[in-house]
């Protein structure tokens, strides 16, 4: 299935139109009387997502029907500011009225060979089977400066193809001890959303969208779910090379 490209005037005007998405989402799971699953992106990028759902839909959320989960999780404790649950927590999670059941966390302190393994159980008891694998209700992905996703660098593109839940990953540039979710599970999301704002990433973001030759070098560009849908939500900065824009 083709993206479906979403531009928006600013990143505040795309958090608020996301976010209603999202409570529209958790809503059509509420009345079905189901659960609905979420896996966040780490980074920047969500923030403002986060504060706007925190607080301006907090009200409207049926909060008890809603599973968190992460892509990716660096392999530190959750108090440390390069922990992705860290930011969550200050900007979303400490603001709502949540079950702590309800957030599943990658234990970030933990073995990483170990952890990815529970990880994946904990998804496995959660979040619906599909072909085999979980199928997120919603996947939020965010895109590195070098097209990487959740924590599969482009030296790594194996962690694309795993048959695992889960791996472990290593940081490029750092070394640091990442666990991400694989291509596979993203691939497997009702609906995947890219979130990615500012100039830096304009012009991967054009190569990755208009398929060019050269963006099979970057995970980004092979993130299509199957069967689900996705969406790349950009500001006017990210998507000043996107043909008639
Ligand atoms: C991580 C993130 C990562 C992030 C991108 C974009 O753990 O580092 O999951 O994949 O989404 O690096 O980050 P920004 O939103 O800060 O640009």
């Amino acid at each position: 299935m083709e993206p479906i490209i979403r531009i928006f005037h600013s990143p505040a005007e795309l958090a608020e139109e996301f976010a209603s998405d999202i409570v529209s989402g958790i809503m059509a799971a509420y009345h079905k009387e189901r659960h609905f699953t979420i896996a966040l992106s780490g980074g920047a990028t969500p923030k403002t997502l986060f504060s706007v759902l925190a607080e301006e839909f907090n009200g409207s959320i049926p909060w008890k029907n809603v599973h968190f989960f992460w892509g990716d999780e660096r392999c530190v404790a959750p108090e440390d500011p390069e922990s992705n649950y860290k930011c969550a927590k200050q900007y979303l999670l400490d603001k709502i009225d949540i079950p702590g059941t309800n957030i599943h966390r990658i234990i970030g302190e933990n073995d990483p060979g170990a952890e990815s393994d529970r990880y994946a159980n904990e998804i496995k008891d959660f979040v619906k089977s599909k072909n085999g694998f979980p199928s997120f209700d919603l996947i939020i992905l965010g895109m590195g400066l070098d097209g990487h996703i959740a924590s599969i660098f482009p030296d790594q593109q194996a962690l694309l193809h795993s048959e695992k839940i889960c791996e472990v990953s290593i940081h490029p540039a750092t070394s640091q001890k990442r666990i991400t979710l694989t291509g596979k599970v993203f691939n497997n999301a009702a609906l995947l959303a890219f979130l990615v704002t500012g100039k830096s990433k304009a012009w991967l973001v054009s190569e990755i969208l208009n398929k060019a030759k050269e963006s099979d070098y970057y995970p980004a560009a092979h993130i299509i779910p199957e069967n689900g849908k996705l969406e790349w939500l950009l500001d006017e900065e990210a998507s000043i090379f996107l043909s008639n824009q």
